[in-house]
């Protein structure tokens, strides 16, 4: 048989892992999918800029247009990013009957519900495994292995840049700026790495990662989104000191009245396996009724691990060409006609744990007025650090850990600790996950 003939778009990091590794296991990767994968034809933007992948063999040219229209491509692999010009050249590749493979995690989260029911009219594939958690087969394990249970929730590293950086923070004292710098020279931040930093690339991530575990359409406007940018030294020690690591994860809960869908810092217990997820790694924590917790981790970022998540979806998309397009696994796990409506709750409605610190005038009585106000609202704590003033002229610095506590709850109570005369400036609130079987 010929082999499917695939187009490219974007020659960057992961389009010059993707050349790669489709050329390097060119033998093992027909042997799986009954046929060779070849790209014929690719677009860049800057065709003289030195490449990471030897371009021989392959038309090359600066306008993705004309990829997205060549007869000859079966298969789309869309490596642009964000959701202005690659949203067109996806939605021109579906119309024109092309099968796509994607890394756009923010294409995918806010406009996938559209782009998955042109993609369902023309009966093609729209595959997405390389957008989330890089090489990890996250989707595969959630949307395929899982599909006999129930998930209950799910707890994800998702960003390899912040966990890089929140890694060098505490392992080395490193300065978050000098950190960031080596994630981009390194290839693993976004063009723009306020979507690291500030969680919107961790937010878009989870979005995918709820709708597949629970069947719900992508609703990334509703999810909360809180970055890394806020995070001390001082904390990270603190909450070391207490058992527990600092780690900025996406989070999706179902409950009673809806679903968690959030990105913050969060502190976890040490002994977890997911505490230790160090450096660029990902690792996604997943808790299914019948199977228990699952962990699946690995490179969350970088040329060649996001190839392997591509290839891997072309290799899918080849193997499943000719069949029915109403037999095929539905973009979002669950067939398109049974998603839930299931509401995603508001930040004021979920409910966690919480660690505090704050800066107290070192005199009778505060710490009185703030667990008065704390058990006030039904919040009670479950450890509390006071570090001694450097002289009398300082603050103390007072750290609580509370038990779960509805978050509207904790936010009246942080505007009235913040209130008192000898509580000076603002109060930090570091969400806290036990991630146990519960
Ligand atoms: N900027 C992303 C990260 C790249 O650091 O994880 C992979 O999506």
């Amino acid at each position: 048989m010929k082999p499917v003939k695939v187009g490219l778009l974007g020659l960057g990091t992961v389009g010059g892992g993707t050349v790669n590794v489709l050329k390097r296991n060119a033998e093992e990767i027909s042997r799986r999918a009954g046929r060779g994968i070849e790209i014929t034809h690719a677009a860049a933007r800057d065709l003289s800029r030195p490449r990471i992948c030897d371009t021989a063999g392959i038309k090359l040219t600066t306008h993705p247009m004309d990829v997205v229209n060549d007869p000859e491509v079966e298969i789309i692999v869309e490596l642009i990013g964000g959701d202005g010009l690659a949203k067109e050249l996806v939605e021109k590749a579906i119309a024109n009957g092309k099968h796509v493979v994607t890394a756009n995690k923010a294409l995918i989260a806010k406009h996938g519900n559209e782009i998955f029911q042109a993609a369902q009219a023309k009966g093609v594939m729209v595959a997405f495994e390389a957008a989330v958690a890089g090489g990890i087969p996250i989707i595969k394990a959630i949307r395929e292995g899982l599909a006999g249970n129930e998930i209950q929730w799910l707890a994800g590293i998702i960003n390899g840049t912040g966990n890089f950086i929140l890694t060098e923070m505490k392992d080395k004292g490193r300065d978050f700026v000098d950190v960031l710098k080596e994630a981009q020279a390194l290839g693993y931040a976004e063009a723009d790495p306020t979507f690291d930093v500030e969680g919107i690339d961790a937010a878009h991530k989870l979005t995918i990662l709820a709708s597949i575990a629970f069947g719900i359409p992508l609703q990334f406007d509703a999810a909360y989104t809180e970055g890394i940018t806020k995070i001390t030294r001082d904390d990270v020690n603190y909450a070391e000191a207490l058992g527990y690591r600092i780690k900025h994860l996406g989070i999706s809960r179902r409950t009673d009245k809806g679903i968690e869908l959030r990105v913050h810092p969060t502190l976890i217990p040490e002994r977890r396996l997911i505490a230790n997820v160090d450096g660029v790694m990902n690792a996604v924590l997943v808790m299914g009724d019948a199977v228990g917790p699952t962990l699946y981790y690995g490179a969350g970022a970088g040329a060649e691990p996001t190839a392997s998540a591509v290839v891997a979806d072309l290799v899918d998309v080849v193997r499943a060409l000719t069949s029915d397009p109403e037999n095929r696994v539905p973009h979002l796990a669950f067939q398109a006609d049974a998603l839930s409506d299931l509401p995603i709750l508001k930040m004021d409605d979920i409910e966690t744990a919480y660690y505090l610190r704050m800066q107290a005038a070192d005199e009778p009585g505060v710490m009185a007025k703030v667990t008065t106000i704390l058990g006030g609202q039904g919040i009670s704590i479950e450890a509390l650090i006071q570090k001694e003033p450097v002289d009398k002229s300082t603050d103390v610095s007072v750290i609580m850990l509370t038990h779960r506590v509805q978050e509207a709850r904790m936010n009246q109570a942080i505007a009235s600790i913040e209130a008192l005369p000898s509580i000076h400036g603002a109060v930090t609130r570091i969400r806290m996950e036990a991630l146990d079987a519960n």
